[in-house]
């Protein structure tokens, strides 16, 4: 009983702190949904392209014309997180493959930056 509580407790503290989540830097709520996503990305991709995608000194920002859906599809993102990239738009140097992610990892992370671009007006 007392087990079942703890975990019921336990359980409802996640459910809040991902449902109010956070605000972008532009004020923006994010979507439950997104959550998980967001999440992934701020342990596996923030360190380089910043909390909210705005690039930081070791890497550019994914909310940018070049990175939206019509320049750099779904097959950019799998590709950068599992095998890394070569160096070619800025002068950051390579992306390294990054270890140990999961292809469904970087899925949540694709719907989390592609929302997280239209909520920047980037389609
Ligand atoms: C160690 C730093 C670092 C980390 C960690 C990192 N990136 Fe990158 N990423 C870079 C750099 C630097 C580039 C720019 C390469 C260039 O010059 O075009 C880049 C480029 C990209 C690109 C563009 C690929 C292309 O085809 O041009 C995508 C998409 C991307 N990163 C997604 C991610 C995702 C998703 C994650 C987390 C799973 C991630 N990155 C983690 C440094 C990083």
């Amino acid at each position: 009983m007392v087990k079942r509580l703890l975990f019921f407790c336990v359980t409802l503290l996640m459910g809040v702190s991902l449902s109010s989540a956070a605000t972008t830097d532009s004020g923006v709520r994010v979507p439950f949904k997104q959550a998980v996503g967001m999440g992934k990305f701020k342990q596996n991709c923030a360190q380089c392209h910043g909390e909210w995608a705005r690039g930081t000194e070791q890497g550019p920002p994914l909310i940018h014309n070049y990175y939206k859906p019509s320049h750099h599809g779904d097959d950019a993102f799998y590709r950068a997180a599992m095998s890394g990239v070569k160096a070619h738009h800025w002068r950051f140097g390579d992306m390294p493959p990054v270890e140990g992610i999961k292809k469904r990892d970087v899925t949540r992370i694709i719907s989390f930056v592609r929302w997280l671009q239209q909520a920047n007006n980037l389609y």
